[in-house]
């Protein structure tokens, strides 16, 4: 079954533990903190201690982008946190093996982000060393915009690559998913909708979580 994570990032930053409440009872499955740095992109969101704050206000599965450079530098900040995972930006990564086994190190799992303009061809060697791929659907930094054209045909390339392989990790699409599109993201071959501003914007999440499902009743892609 799809699964539905919420990007805390267009939240109510006066109401976090709230919101998350208020996502969990609305049949989300796991929740989303974008971490960003003010370099790797202009903008600043979520840090470490938002998860600390927020782990009692939801028993379902916490993760963090790292949307920043270094990625290994903030890396200790997370040891004792439960996050579940931990994704990092492909063009950040220096030496990939050493990032992803520090992260296994602290019991987390390994996700690895590509923007829209990273190369599948490339990054699909690292394929074999995750847990998850996120596929960005806009260019990193912000909530609220609109899907760049071409992620379609990235998702299914990378549905392609991941199905020849024996290590049939999920995929994640991240950034302009609302439920007018989650039908052919998922057709396409996404396993994980990560959003945002579809699902803290209106007025009932309940509703919009219950008719994203409803769209893709019997359509799963595999
Ligand atoms: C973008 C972030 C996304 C963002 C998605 O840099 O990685 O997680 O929160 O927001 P929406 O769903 O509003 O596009
Ligand atoms: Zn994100």
């Amino acid at each position: 079954m799809t699964h539905i994570c919420a990007s805390l990032l267009a939240a109510d930053y006066a109401r976090l533990g709230e919101e998350v409440q208020h996502a969990t009872k609305a049949g989300v499955d796991s929740f989303h903190f974008d971490m960003m740095d003010g370099h790797y992109v202009p903008n600043l969101a979520l840090t470490p201690d938002h998860i600390k704050a927020l782990r009692s206000y939801s028993h379902l599965p916490f993760h963090a982008h790292l949307e920043l450079d270094n990625p290994d530098d903030v890396l200790c900040k997370f040891e004792t946190l439960h996050a579940g995972m931990i994704i990092v930006q492909w063009d950040t990564l220096t030496d990939p093996p050493r990032t992803f086994e520090k992260i296994r190190s602290q019991n987390m799992k390994v996700g690895l982000g590509l923007s829209p303009d990273d190369s599948l061809d490339e990054a699909s060697r690292l394929f074999q060393d995750l847990d998850l791929v996120l596929l960005l659907g806009v260019y990193p930094g912000f909530g609220g915009q609109s899907m760049q054209p071409g992620t379609l045909e990235k998702i299914e390339s990378a549905r392609k690559y991941i199905d020849q392989t024996n290590h049939r990790i999920p995929i994640a699409v991240d950034g302009g998913v609302k439920p007018e599109n989650a039908l052919s993201l998922v057709q396409a071959g996404a396993d994980i909708l990560i959003m945002g501003t579809a699902l803290f914007r209106p007025i009932d999440m309940a509703q919009t979580v219950r008719s994203i499902r409803e769209s893709l009743a019997g359509s799963q892609h595999r």
